[in-house]
Order: C-alpha cells, then sequence, then structure tokens
C-alpha cells in the first residue's frame, strides 16, 4: 500500500521512517526543502533516540522524499497529514497549515480518480474535521469530492521515545463518520502493529477531544505535584519523590508525570492547554481548572527564580551556571522550555549566564546569541560560578559530585530535579520539593 505523509516533524517524520523502514511504499512530504534534502541525505533535522538507524534502514527500502503533495494525492490510499498547529497570540489554535495542506490536497484531487483516506494525526481542536470536510467538499464541488475519506487519528508519542511510542502506542484512537474508512485504518493498523494495541473507534470530534483531555490531565498531574513539592519544599525532612512514589502506586492515581520540577515545556503541554483554554472559553466555559493548571506552571518557574534570588541576595553581575537547555532529556528541542525562561528572568536580572547542554546549545544560540556563554563540558561551566541551577535530567548530570563543584566560585547548587538529592553533598544543596 501507498502511503504518504505531509509535515516533516517530530511526528511525520518518525511514522515515515518507521513505516519506510518496514517495506511501506511510503513518501513524506514537507514545504521545508532544507529538511527535505537533509533527510534524503540520511540526516536527521532534530536529534530523536534511535531515529537515524530506522531512517537509513527506510531510504535503502521504501522511502521517498518530495516537497510536492502531487504526487501523494496522485498515488497513496492513505495520507497522513502531520503539519505543525501552534497557538496563535490570542490563544487559538493556528490551522493555517492545516487548511494550506487541505487546499492543495484539494486542488490534486480535482485532477486525479484515486481517492484517498485523508487521516489528520495533527492536533487539532473539536470540531476541525467538519471544517476540513467542508472545505474538501467545497473546493472538489459536491460530486467530484465523493469518496474520499476523512479520519481523525491524534498522535500521543513523546519525544525523547518517539520511535519507540510510534512502535508500541498505549492506544489508537480512529475518529471518522463512514464505517468503511474507519475499518480500513483499523486494518492499517492491526497489519502494522504485531500487538494488541487497543483501538477505541469514535465520531471525528470525541477523537479531537480525547487528545486535548489527554494532555489536559498530564499537564494537571505536572502542577498538582508541582505544588506539592512547593508546600514539601518548607517542610524540613519532607521529600517530594517519596510523596509522589506512594500515592503513585494508588492504582487510581499512578506513578507516570508525578515528577516535580520546573514546570512543562515543549512544543506541546503549554501549546494545547492554551488553545483548549481559548477554546473552551469560546464555547461560553471557563475551563478554572485548567486555568489554575497553567497558572501554576507559569508561577512554577518564577518561584525557582525566587529561590535562586532568596538563596544569592544579589544577582546582578553574578556568574550563574544553567545545566540542561532542552524541556527534557534525549532531545534537543527548546520550544516552551522552562531553561529558557529561567535565562531570560536571570539576564533581566543582570546575572551573567554559562549554559551546558550535551544536544541544545545549537538551538539555544539562535535565541541568545552572545548574551550567555555556551560552556563545551560541565567542569567549563561551573568554572568561576557562584550558583548552578540544574534543570534538565540529563544522566550526566546524575554522575556530578562534591569534587565538580569545588571549581565553582561558590558551591551552590539548586536542583531542580533533585538528582543528587542521595550523594549528601557536602557544598551547598537546594532540591525543589525537599524541605531543607
Ligand atoms: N512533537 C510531539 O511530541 C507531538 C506529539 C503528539 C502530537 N503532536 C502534534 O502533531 C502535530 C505535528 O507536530 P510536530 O511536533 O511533528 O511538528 P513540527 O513543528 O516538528 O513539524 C511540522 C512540520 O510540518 C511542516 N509543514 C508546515 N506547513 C506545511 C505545509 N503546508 N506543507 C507541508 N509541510 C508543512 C513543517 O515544515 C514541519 O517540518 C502538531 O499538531 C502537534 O501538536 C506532536
Amino acid at each position: 500500500m501507498n502511503v504518504g505523509i505531509i509535515g516533516a516533524g517530530f511526528v511525520g517524520l518518525t511514522l515515515a521512517t518507521i513505516l519506510g523502514s518496514r517495506g511501506y511504499n511510503t513518501t513524506l512530504m514537507d514545504s521545508n526543502l532544507d529538511k527535505i534534502n537533509k533527510i534524503k541525505n540520511g540526516i536527521l533535522p532534530f536529534y530523536e533516540p534511535k531515529l537515524k538507524t530506522f531512517l537509513q534502514k527506510a531510504l535503502k527500502h521504501s522511502l521517498n522524499l518530495t516537497t510536492d503533495s502531487k504526487y501523494i494525492v496522485n498515488n497513496c490510499k492513505i495520507i497522513f497529514v502531520t503539519v505543525g498547529t501552534p497557538t496563535l497570540i490570542d490563544g487559538k489554535s493556528n490551522l493555517s497549515h492545516i487548511k494550506k495542506v487541505v487546499g492543495s490536497i484539494a486542488l490534486n484531487l480535482k485532477k486525479t480518480k484515486n481517492r484517498p483516506i485523508i487521516v489528520i494525526k495533527s492536533t487539532v481542536v473539536p470540531g476541525t474535521s467538519e471544517i476540513i470536510k467542508q472545505t474538501l467538499e467545497k473546493k472538489l464541488g459536491k460530486k467530484s469530492g465523493v469518496g474520499f475519506g476523512l479520519i481523525t487519528n491524534p498522535e500521543f508519542l513523546s519525544e525523547g521515545s518517539a520511535v519507540n511510542d510510534t512502535l508500541n502506542p498505549h492506544v489508537i484512537v480512529i475518529g471518522g463518520i463512514e464505517k468503511k474508512f474507519i475499518n480500513i485504518m483499523k486494518k492499517f493498523y492491526q497489519g502494522f502493529h504485531k500487538k494488541n494495541i487497543p483501538i477505541i473507534t469514535t465520531n471525528p470530534q470525541t477523537a479531537e477531544m480525547i487528545k486535548y483531555a489527554n494532555n489536559s490531565f498530564l499537564a494537571t498531574k505536572i502542577s498538582f505535584i508541582n505544588q506539592l513539592a512547593n508546600i514539601s519544599q518548607q517542610l524540613p525532612g519532607v521529600n517530594i519523590d517519596d510523596v509522589a512514589k506512594t500515592i503513585g502506586l494508588d492504582p487510581r492515581i499512578g506513578i507516570p508525570f508525578l515528577k516535580a520540577g520546573p514546570g512543562y515545556g515543549g512544543s506541546c503541554l503549554p501549546k494545547d492547554i492554551n488553545a483548549f483554554i481559548t477554546f473552551s472559553t469560546q464555547l461560553g466555559y471557563h475551563p478554572a481548572l485548567l486555568k489554575m493548571v497553567k497558572k501554576t506552571n507559569e508561577e512554577q518557574i518564577m518561584s525557582i527564580f525566587s529561590q535562586i534570588k532568596k538563596i544569592l541576595g544579589k544577582i546582578r553581575e553574578k556568574q550563574i551556571t544553567i545545566l540542561g537547555l532542552s524541556f527534557k532529556e534525549d532531545s534537543d528541542d527548546i520550544r516552551e522550555s522552562v531553561s529558557i525562561k529561567l535565562i531570560q528572568l536571570l539576564l533581566n536580572a543582570k546575572a551573567h549566564i554559562v549554559v551546558h547542554d550535551p544536544l541544545a546549545i545549537k538551538n539555544t544560540k539562535e535565541i541568545f546569541k552572545n548574551k550567555i556563554l555556551y560552556a563545551k563540558s560541565i567542569h567549563e561551566s561551573l568554572e568561576k560560578s557562584e550558583c548552578v541551577v540544574i534543570m534538565t535530567p540529563w544522566r550526566q548530570y546524575k554522575q556530578l559530585s562534591d569534587k565538580d563543584f569545588q571549581i565553582m566560585k561558590k558551591p551552590i547548587v539548586i536542583d531542580t530535579r533533585r538528582l543528587l538529592i542521595n550523594k549528601n553533598l557536602s557544598v551547598d544543596y537546594y532540591a525543589t520539593g525537599v524541605g531543607k
């Protein structure tokens, strides 16, 4: 079966690569020529563990790359749409990329007899599928439009584990109106996944809602545990990780996403919570809980900043090291990373900043240019600093010990992820969520 994918980001490239490596005749299209050329040459436009090996295999087998959707619309039975849906300034989800893609699919559909199933994988607010359907029908004229399929199939992968999540998703959601197309997609996934993965079939608007419900709950868990961490920090001896681990054992709660820290970031949770709050408000419903989840998250990085100020007394002219820039480990993605927000706050307070990250330096340079120093090693980043803040839980930072901090002008360690909590450091050590 010929499969087309439009949008070569984390979601689209991962899916295309895995399908291609498995022998599916896959064509990946992106409007960014530079990106397409890189991928053609086996170069990943971003870091994602394991993806390079799969890409090399896919390129040898059956992955084609293009900047033109014509071939896909003419030849593919299934077309996955995986373009970005960022938020607009007013908080609404920006559907312009989706609309552009749908427009060009419609244009090409007019000239072909092929009637593919268009599968929307991008995260879109409830009701978007209906808008897409009407747009397609309008552009095609009722008669010629008959026959194409439209399915909403939200994606749940996480950056840093995108390959594993694509190979072994916890669920597959297929939202559609026509049974025929739902069944084709069901068969497609059953053929692709050897294991029994739960497949939920529903209508498009419920499928769209499921994705926002999922991310809203994950963000709620993070803000909840961060609030508990802030309370715990006021209580000598209380350790938030023991609290989280224990409540997580209650099957009604569950352990994942109960890791206290500096707040959530990345390309999904902040934008999806924002879009969902705006969407709900427009419906006339005030989503009080979600608004507090968002506010709690925004306040969390402010509370780390206040903690630094309180510990250092004065920030102006002091050299501070930030360990970790990506929004999570095993990623070079700094979109909405709280490290970037903290650096900006510290720069506003006239601190001198030195940063280290195993992968995200290049992306960070695009934001801060020469306003901060970029260290090549952890050792170099600590030299002459008066405080170090551990932000991203990279495994390299877990190896640090007392002697690594001796090179600092003043060894003050603020560990927002509690990576070094069990090391009994003799330096001045503060762990987020642990009362001192
Ligand atoms: N990244 C994640 O972890 C993740 C997880 C689940 C769901 N999602 C959702 O999946 C969607 C894609 O996310 P992503 O992180 O892969 O996005 P991304 O920003 O990494 O990539 C999107 C790609 O689409 C391309 N594009 C934009 N307009 C185009 C057009 N008109 N024609 C062809 N290509 C076009 C861009 O050049 C880019 O390469 C979003 O809706 C996102 O919310 C993302």
